[in-house]
């Protein structure tokens, strides 16, 4: 076992902070900056910035985003397929940079899925984040 090393090392290392940072003046800056160290090592709030389940932002990484990962191209685009029924607004399906338009490209047979998500970002996810963050998808 290797903890006893370990805690040598550890208190070699909170040495080495009280010589840089002048113990003599106070003496307690080292323990509480040691003490703070080692919350920040603790697991980070149980995923705070996780997506609300519900939201397009979570449908992207649960569902989207997990299935390019996982190589399921077929899942991906049925996946894609909702988003029309989605779009916020319905100009935003209007024109060849509307979701309608995107999603029908990536979807066709020979679709480049990969292109897609690019493509659509670039145009619609600032706007849709600014505006529409916390909506919850229609079913
Ligand atoms: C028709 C439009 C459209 C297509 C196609 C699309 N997305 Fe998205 N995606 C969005 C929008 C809009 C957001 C912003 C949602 C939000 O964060 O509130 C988003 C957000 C995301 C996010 C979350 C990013 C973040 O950090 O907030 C991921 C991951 C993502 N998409 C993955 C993909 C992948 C992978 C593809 C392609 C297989 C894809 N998307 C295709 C519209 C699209």
């Amino acid at each position: 076992m290797t903890t006893g090393k370990l805690v040598l090392l550890t208190s070699v290392s909170v040495v080495g902070l009280c010589v840089a940072v002048a113990c003599a003046s106070g003496g307690t800056e080292p323990s509480a900056a040691a003490g703070s160290r080692a919350v920040g090592a603790a697991p980070a709030e149980p995923a705070a910035d996780a997506p609300k389940e519900g939201t397009l932002e979570w449908y992207m990484k649960t569902k989207v985003k997990a299935g390019m990962s996982a190589g399921k191209l077929d899942e991906v685009k049925e996946a894609l397929k909702k988003l029309p029924d989605w779009a916020p607004e319905p100009s935003w399906n209007e024109g060849p940079t509307g979701w309608k338009a995107i999603v029908a490209t990536a979807t066709a047979p020979d679709g480049n899925v990969g292109k897609a998500c690019k493509g659509c970002h670039e145009t619609w996810q600032k706007l849709y984040k600014e505006k529409y963050k916390d909506r919850i998808l229609p079913k």
